[in-house]
């Protein structure tokens, strides 16, 4: 299991090894808008606050998108574009 908060709301919850972020945004109503779905519009732009490390590697998407948005930091990700791989990660709306 791992564990995703979600500052804004300062909410918890356990999810499966792998799964995707935008399902778990989803399924918790969070705040966090999509658009493209695609990795395109950079729509649903998250900040990861902790434990980027626990995130799945970059899309081919993002690393064409994040730098066309200035924000390939290590710190920013599209949401509609990783998983949660292990441990625990917070995110914010950027
Ligand atoms: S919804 Fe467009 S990049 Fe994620």
């Amino acid at each position: 299991m791992a564990i995703v908060v979600y500052k804004n709301k300062d909410e918890r919850v356990e999810v499966l090894d792998g799964e995707n972020l935008k399902k778990i945004i989803r399924d918790n109503s969070w705040a966090i808008p999509f658009g493209c779905e695609d990795g395109i519009c950079g729509t649903c732009l998250v900040r990861v606050v902790e434990g980027f490390e626990n995130l799945s590697e970059l899309s081919e998407k993002e690393k064409m998108t994040l730098p066309a948005m200035g924000l390939d930091d290590g710190i920013h990700r599209l949401a509609c574009q990783c998983s949660v791989l292990q441990g625990e990660i917070v995110i914010e709306n950027s």
